[in-house]
């Protein structure tokens, strides 16, 4: 665009990138809601709980009759839910059979730099990887995806991704729903473009300069779905697993729900809400209660999107079905959700020994696109820090940071709402707005291998808005610029 006029954000231009169809057929609420198996896993004798990935290549049909090329974990399409317990070591056996090389990322986890599945960690085309660490954090809906350098976009739009939950005692006596797939439901929602032929396409062909904002809307891969609720409550994981599209999720009779977790695992108390908004990569715990043969939708209302220069470019303005929740003539009882949730500590500002600001600006990060050689910030294990976030671009940016959990102290010097009062890993971040953020980098240092912090809007992170940062042993100085990864 010319001076002013909106920047168009290049894919990858080994995306599929076939002319959209714009003309999808009405979704219809009456397909089965598919749930993600939960993976199996062995425990080695050392105790360490061992999973298998597989990414591959396939072909899912998300319509009769419809072949969709797709690319899954252990399948055609998604992946299985991992699971596991705080306190436990965990491995994955990631093995990748594309025909080009990939990463597996497990997002909001915890790890060493080297585990973290990020651009430096790719497996190559028919390679393999064993990245193997202990679970030490609350319980709390995460997820895994591909991160490869400048590709991410692509490798999770054409279905790279699934949920990696984790228990802890003090969740098992929250007084949750708690039975998988039962009254314990993940809840993946995604949004796609079809070619005329039914396959996935990356097209921009709806005036958004950043990436693909999809016509069809899908929930664990299945479009127009409906789950069967058999008890008296309902918790839905929520994960905004789309690449571009925020959701602002509530029940089409506005009726009132609990949120109870928000990414990085449950609140101190349930905050009795009827709107959740997620951008892409958050993710929240809610409980519905249900009367007994009564229907509702989940659905996505206009967003609070901030001053973006697009609204509806951005999807802002869209009212959009999601999942049918449908009750049976006679309910299970379910227990009643405790008061208080968690007791975790919280951070304290006093504690802040450094103060980082970050500017989201032209597609940039304090001036800077992503360069894998440069480490942009190093940080001292075992301190506490402040990072202050700004998005000055007329879009709409959010913000993920790597290897921590952080919690929001203000949002434009206020303090944060209940939404936003537990623990995060993404944090949307409206244009003019500014949000002040702590964090606690514990346990992992090594100078050589960064972690990363980025825009989750998949093509504005694979253009470049995205940085690195090393936790170092105190006293030590890393180098500023790694050894060559090969990558430009
Ligand atoms: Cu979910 Cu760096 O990513
Ligand atoms: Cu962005």
């Amino acid at each position: 665009g010319g001076p002013g006029g909106p920047v168009v954000v290049p894919g990858d231009p080994d995306g599929p990138t076939d002319p959209v169809d714009p003309e999808q057929p009405e979704p219809t609420f009456d397909q089965a809601l598919a749930i993600p198996p939960l993976a199996d896993s062995v425990v080695d004798e050392d105790g360490t709980r061992v999973f298998q990935l597989t990414a591959q290549a396939g072909t899912t049909s998300f319509r009769e009759g419809v072949e969709t090329e797709t690319w899954g974990f252990n399948g055609d399409f998604l992946g299985p839910t991992l699971r596991a317990r705080r306190g436990e070591q965990v491995a994955v056996e990631v093995t990748n059979t594309l025909g080009e090389s990939t990463s597996v990322h497990w997002h909001g986890m915890h790890l060493p730099p080297e585990m973290d599945g990020g651009p430096h960690q790719e497996v190559e085309a028919g390679g393999t990887w064993r990245p193997t660490w202990l679970v030490d954090q609350p319980a709390a809906t995460l997820w895994y995806h591909p991160h490869p350098h400048g590709r991410t976009e692509k490798h999770v739009y054409l279905g790279m991704s699934g949920m990696f939950i984790l228990d802890d005692d003090g969740a098992d006596a929250a007084g949750l729903p708690a039975e998988y797939g039962v009254d314990d439901i993940p809840v993946i929602v995604q949004d796609k473009s079809f070619t005329a032929d039914g396959q996935l396409t990356l097209a921009q062909e709806n005036g958004v300069p950043s990436g693909v904002m999809g016509e069809v809307l899908m929930v664990n891969g299945t479009i127009g779905a409906v789950q069967e609720v058999t008890t008296e409550r309902v918790r839905l994981r929520l994960l905004n697993g789309s690449t571009l599209r925020s959701y602002n999720f509530g029940f089409d009779d506005d009726r009132s729900f609990q949120l109870v977790a928000s990414d990085g695992g449950l609140l101190s108390a349930p905050h009795e809400t009827n709107r959740i908004q997620l951008s892409p990569g958050e993710r929240a715990e809610i409980v519905v209660e249900m009367e007994p043969g009564t229907a509702t939708m989940l659905r996505s209302y206009p967003q609070r999107l901030g001053e973006i220069a697009d609204p509806e470019g951005y999807g802002a303005l869209d009212t959009l079905d999601v999942l049918r929740l449908e009750a049976a003539d006679e309910l299970a009882p379910s227990a009643v959700v405790a008061a208080q949730l968690s007791d975790e500590e919280r951070l304290d500002e006093a504690d802040a020994t450094t103060t980082r600001r970050f500017v989201m600006k032209n597609l940039a990060l304090n001036g800077q696109r992503m360069d894998m050689n440069r480490i942009d910030e190093v940080v001292t294990v075992g301190t506490t820090e402040v990072w202050e976030v700004r998005n000055d671009d007329p879009m709409p940016h959010n913000f993920h940071i790597h290897d921590v959990q952080f919690e929001v102290l203000s949002v434009d010097g206020a303090p944060p709402p209940p939404e936003l009062s537990g623990r995060k890993d993404t944090i949307y971040t409206e244009p003019g707005h500014e949000y002040r953020l702590i964090m606690r980098f514990e346990h992992y240092a090594n100078p050589e291998v960064p972690y990363m912090y980025h825009c989750h809007l998949l093509r504005h992170e694979d253009f470049g808005l995205m940085g690195q940062f090393v936790v170092v042993e105190p006293g030590t100085e890393p180098p500023t610029e790694l050894p060559g990864t090969g990558h430009e």
